[in-house]
């Protein structure tokens, strides 16, 4: 019987996959079997990672929706196709809701929402026109509960529209062969979170909110999105898949 989790002979790409959880997940895919290419906007973090995981970097700014349509096109020309997407990129602001600039506000949804949006459409053009792939968007758990103490309304509203996007994607798509899941993470050590695991207040609430008492690494993210992407999960479109060391249960 063949492995239901390997992803040989499958093309991915991963958005924000030059650091923390975007290059885990592509070390996870990279090892399931895949080609996997490295999108980012730093293209000297990107270019080096994915040397490191045996990868290919292309570059890409997932605000603007050419740069994307680009990037998806290079991998499609030099692959021939595309199977696996990885929606990862994001951006974190905290500052007091009663105080935030438009331009903050508009900074946080153009990468988490409008990026996932331009990406999610750049992919499922090519992958509807195939018939088959595996979209997985990076939501998180605070598209489910608003995270405390830091303010980050942007980031919540964005990450919940996130995970609405997904579920609205799946509905349009799945009958024609695209699954479209998300992975929802709880705090993870990367650049992300290192201000606030840099500030005693923030990291004794992060960590005395999640029941297993630690913050994750990004390598325990990484499966949920190998099983995501594989035919392990044939039957699963428009979930959710929460990996919170249980910060949501309370
Ligand atoms: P990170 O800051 O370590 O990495 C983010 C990557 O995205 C960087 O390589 C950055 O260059 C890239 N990026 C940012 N804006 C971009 C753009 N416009 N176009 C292309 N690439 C861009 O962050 P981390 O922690 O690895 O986060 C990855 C994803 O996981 C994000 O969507 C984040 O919201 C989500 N997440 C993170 C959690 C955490 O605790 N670290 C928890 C839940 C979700």
């Amino acid at each position: 019987m063949t492995n239901p989790y390997t992803l040989e002979g499958r093309t991915a790409l991963v958005t924000g996959g030059a650091q923390g959880i975007g290059a885990a997940i592509a070390q996870g895919l990279v090892e399931a079997g895949a080609r996997v290419f490295v999108c980012d906007r730093n293209a000297e973090i990107g270019e080096a990672t994915a040397k490191d995981l045996g990868a290919e970097f292309v570059a890409a700014d997932v605000t603007d929706s050419a740069s994307i349509d680009a990037a998806v096109e290079h991998v499609v020309a030099t692959a021939g196709s595309l199977d696996v997407a990885v929606n990862n990129a994001g951006i974190v602001h905290n500052h007091p809701s009663e105080d935030l600039s438009d331009e903050d506000w508009r900074r946080v949804m153009s990468v988490n929402l409008d990026g996932v949006f331009y990406s999610c459409r750049a992919e499922g053009r090519r992958m509807l026109a195939q018939g088959s792939g595996s979209i997985i968007n990076t939501g998180s758990m605070s598209g489910h509960i608003a995270n405390r103490p830091q303010p980050q309304s942007a980031y919540n509203a964005a990450k919940a529209a996130v995970v609405h996007l997904t579920k609205s994607l799946a509905g349009e798509w799945s009958h024609r062969g695209v699954r479209v899941n998300s992975v929802s993470p709880g705090y993870v050590g990367t650049e992300l979170t290192k201000r606030g695991m840099n500030n005693e207040e923030w990291r004794t609430a992060w960590i005395e909110g999640t029941p297993m008492g630690r913050v994750a690494e990004p390598r325990e993210i990484a499966p949920a999105v190998t099983f995501l992407a594989s035919d392990a999960s044939s039957f699963c479109t428009g979930t959710d898949l929460v990996v919170d060391g249980g910060y949501t249960v309370w």
